[in-house]
């Protein structure tokens, strides 16, 4: 007899979604069953579970029933809690949306939905006194929504930075510790299933911003803007600039940053040179780290696996939890979803301190690498441009090597810079004769 024969309470629920998450959290459930139970004081029945095509199944010997319907479970009276674990826009969208005007809480790990649509399922699952909950989303097993919207409530947010998308992570340091090719790694990582189904997702920044889109709304308490954050990705890193940050004591990795400036908030994905001693710098392979600034706490790190089949299930699970633990409450939820009971949706109509900057008013520091003929003055050419456009030089590097056409590779580091004055540098820089090619420019990052 289960140890948890005095639980009386039970809790139906139903799984959309097979697949390395939905197979995960059936695992989880299974094998922490009597923990669950003693937290909650239910048991937790899984009624039904959907996917598209059940063909070599035996559905039989499974403790549920299978469904090739999603809409079994949206529409099953005895359902409560319904985990959407399909990912992408529809058919999960107009699930969830069926599933709340049924009443049901929902939980989903799609972070894609959320950054894009989330602010029409929140305003649902409050009309339909329901909660929605979506810590898989972020950084898969590393409970950082939860950190955001309740650990650090006690301060002003100014800053989130972090390693959020697995791909790209494990690509660039697989490139940097095995002086690896690119298609190689990222070959690796989608056999291995760290990657999207479609891998331009990772590579190209877009998980990232789904991702950074929602951090920045529970930092800041502003609404979900995916629109509005800069999204570059990996596919331009090459191991000659993995060599030059390394000579110059940095790492290069894929960062989301939300950031507070006195004028507005940025909000950016891209890679970037980090200083070697940073806690960041460390974090390799698939692992996520996501570093919160607060006013009152300083700087905090969480660090994790933000990817894959069991840690992804942990914050499904986790979230199945707290929403069980609300059940016997009137509320449908405790906390609001994106942490604050007043999102700012003043700073989509008029500018104030919480609308985000547009991209050429962002400042950052940058590695520029160029290939230059190696002639008298070039170097002063090159200097006074970027003088004249207020940027102030950190170091720069002059490689002794010329290839065969009499090109010489030069890496400078610059100061912070406001993105506008960089951008009119550079083009100025590339029209200069004695410039070959274009210019390389990673932006650095104080961590
Ligand atoms: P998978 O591709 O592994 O699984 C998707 C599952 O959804 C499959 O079982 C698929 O069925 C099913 N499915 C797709 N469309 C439908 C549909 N229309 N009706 C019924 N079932 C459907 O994806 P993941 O498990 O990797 O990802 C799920 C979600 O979790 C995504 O939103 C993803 O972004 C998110 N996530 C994933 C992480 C990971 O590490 N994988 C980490 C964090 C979040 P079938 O197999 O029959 O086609
Ligand atoms: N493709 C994602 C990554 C999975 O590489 O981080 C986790 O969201």
């Amino acid at each position: 007899m289960s140890k948890n024969h005095e639980i009386q309470k039970e809790i139906q629920i139903g799984i959309i979604g097979y697949g390395t998450v939905g197979s995960g959290v059936v695992e989880v459930l299974e094998k922490n069953n009597d923990e669950i139970a003693r937290r909650t004081g239910y048991q937790v029945k899984i009624k039904t579970v959907a996917r598209r095509n059940w063909t070599g199944f035996d559905c039989k010997k499974l403790n549920f029933h299978c469904t090739e319907n999603p809409r079994e479970i949206v529409d099953d009276p005895e359902i409560s809690v319904v985990l959407e674990l399909i990912g992408g826009e529809e058919p999960a969208r107009s699930l969830i949306i069926q599933a709340m005007k049924n009443s049901k809480h929902i939980i989903t790990a799609n972070k894609a939905l959320i950054a894009e649509c989330g602010e029409e399922l929140f305003q649902i699952a409050k009309e339909q006194g329901v909660s929605l909950s979506y810590e898989a989303a972020v950084a898969g097993g590393i409970p950082v929504i939860k950190v955001l919207r309740e650990a650090m409530s006690g301060n002003k947010i100014d800053r989130v930075a972090g390693i959020i998308n697995g791909t790209c992570n494990f690509i660039l340091s697989e490139m940097q510790e095995k002086k690896a090719d690119f298609q190689e790694v990222l070959h690796q990582a989608q056999e291995l299933g760290y990657a999207e189904a479609d891998p331009s997702f990772d590579i190209d920044g877009i998980d990232a911003a789904h991702k950074l889109t929602i951090l920045a709304s529970l930092a800041f308490g502003v609404p979900l803007q995916f629109s509005k954050v800069l999204v570059e990705g990996i596919r331009n890193i090459s191991a000659e600039d993995i060599e030059n940050a390394a000579e110059l004591g940095f790492v290069i990795r894929h960062l989301g940053i939300a950031r507070r400036r006195e004028n507005g908030i940025e909000l950016r994905t891209h890679p970037t040179l980090i200083n070697e001693d940073a806690m960041l710098a460390r974090v390799s392979g698939v692992m996520n780290a996501v570093q919160i600034e607060g006013n009152a706490v300083g700087k905090t790190l969480y660090y994790g696996s933000g990817a894959g089949k069991l840690p992804t299930a942990s914050a499904v699970v986790a979230d199945l939890i707290d929403t069980i633990r609300d059940l016997d409450d009137d509320r449908a939820s405790r906390i609001a979803p994106l942490g604050y009971s007043e999102i700012a949706y003043d700073t989509l109509s008029k500018h104030n301190e919480l609308s985000p900057l547009a991209p050429d008013e962002f400042k950052s520091a940058f590695y520029l690498r160029l290939g230059v003929k190696d002639e008298v003055g070039t170097l002063a050419q090159i200097t006074k441009i970027l003088a004249d456009n207020d940027i102030s030089i950190a170091s720069i590097l002059q490689k002794t090597e010329l290839d065969t056409d009499g090109i010489v590779p030069l890496i400078i580091l610059t100061d912070p810079v406001i993105e506008k004055n960089m951008n009119l540098a550079v083009a100025a820089i590339e029209n200069l004769p004695q410039t070959v090619g274009k210019l390389q420019k990673i932006r650095v990052g104080k961590f």
